[in-house]
């Protein structure tokens, strides 16, 4: 009789400690990563906001309606926190008006002419969105769609998976899609995001992210003063409607010369030529690395907060855009107007117009093969 008293005196024990562990285990992985109503789409379907944290109190705010990143959280050189990325407090404002804030984009990031191209013999036409050129995957592209999310966990980092399934047709593009991209927030302050796709029929991809960054802190200034770096020899020229030519034409002796690190208002107001076109930058570099490994592809340092944004990436290119649409009619999060060049992306991609343009790295994908790439943006100061 004693013993059975032990026994079951151990036993409740046992299970008293077993619920505790697992008890501290949820309430860290809570700390980690919270779930969060965000609001409906029109046609009622539920949307989420996750927020990840790492451990140096990097937070990330991810929606799964396109993907976007909602805030980003990154301490300057004194510790304080700035939330480095224009956007909305709300899911109304993203549907309503997003110039493709924090979003991913696809199928096709960038350009396509006219919105044509021929795949084995079959001419596509995709939607004339940006004048008579389709951009960034159509008027419904990615950014557009609510993503099915998943948390992923693992020692040093805390992400998010998000799936889509884009049906053959969509957008006018051909094939079923199945497109994966993860999020990762990593204690070594990185942002990494990993893009894997899969068709069914023989189509095109070129996925990005569609960040626009503030190093100084969205909304409180324009992003003229970032000094930045991006190392590629090589840009592709654009006629006026931003197609490239065909050309990959040397940066040397030009303002499209970034390989050593230089203020991004330096020579962007120029009376002729590649920038007048781009009403600023607007432009795709041709990475110095085009081998598919992962390196560094661009550097940003902003020097009144020591804040250093790093992108590596496997792509071959990388568009630098200046935030030159931004015009202050849109106002973001805490009340702040997004002025004339308030933000700038670096959207690491394939070529613009790869699809008509053969010379170009091919962003064709086919059936059995399967779309890999990874992005990092990684944050520290100095
Ligand atoms: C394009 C710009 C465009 C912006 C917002 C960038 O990727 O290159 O021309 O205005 O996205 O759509």
């Amino acid at each position: 009789m004693k013993y059975l008293h032990r026994s079951l005196l151990a036993l409740i024990l046992g299970v008293v400690i077993v619920s505790l562990l697992g008890f501290c285990k949820e309430a860290n992985k809570k700390k980690e990563m919270e779930k969060h109503a965000f609001g409906k789409t029109a046609d009622g379907t539920p949307v989420e906001l996750y927020t990840l944290t790492n451990a140096n109190g990097l937070e990330a705010k991810i929606t799964n309606y396109g993907g976007i990143v909602v805030s980003l959280l990154v301490p300057d050189r004194d510790g304080k926190p700035g939330d480095v990325v224009l956007g909305y407090e709300t899911l109304e404002e993203y549907i309503e008006n997003n110039p493709y804030f924090g979003t991913l984009v696809g199928r096709y990031g960038n350009r396509i002419a006219r919105g044509k191209f021929t795949l084995e013999g079959i001419e596509y036409t995709l939607a004339q969105n940006d004048g008579e050129n389709h951009l960034h995957g159509g008027p419904k592209g990615f950014d557009k769609v609510v993503w099915k999310a998943d948390a992923v966990r693992s020692k040093n980092s805390v992400g998010l998976k998000l799936t889509y399934l884009s049906k053959d047709g969509e957008e006018g593009y051909p094939g079923n899609l199945s497109v994966t991209v993860v999020y990762t927030l990593t204690n070594d302050n990185e942002l990494k995001i990993e893009y894997t796709a899969v068709t069914d029929k023989v189509t095109i991809v070129n996925l990005t992210h569609h960040g626009y960054f503030n190093l100084a802190g969205a909304g409180l200034g324009d992003i003229l003063g970032h000094e930045l770096m991006i190392k590629a020899d090589r840009f592709t020229p654009v006629d006026k409607g931003l197609i490239p030519t065909g050309e990959l034409r040397s940066v040397k002796g030009t303002p499209m010369d970034f390989t050593r690190a230089v203020a991004i208002g330096a020579r962007i107001d120029q009376a002729a030529g590649q920038l007048v076109l781009g009403g600023g930058y607007d432009h795709n570099w041709v990475l110095n690395n085009g081998d598919g490994s992962l390196a560094l592809a661009a550097k940003v340092y902003e020097p009144t907060t020591g804040r250093v944004m790093e992108v590596y990436t496997t792509e071959p290119g990388i568009q630098f855009y200046s935030g030159n649409f931004l015009d202050g009619s849109i106002t973001g999060k805490g009340g702040k107007v997004y002025e004339y060049r308030y933000g700038f992306c670096l959207e690491t991609q394939h070529f613009p117009d790869s699809p008509n343009k053969s010379d170009f790295p091919s962003t064709v994908l086919k059936p059995g093969e399967t779309y890999t790439t990874t992005t990092i943006y990684t944050f520290s100061v100095k």
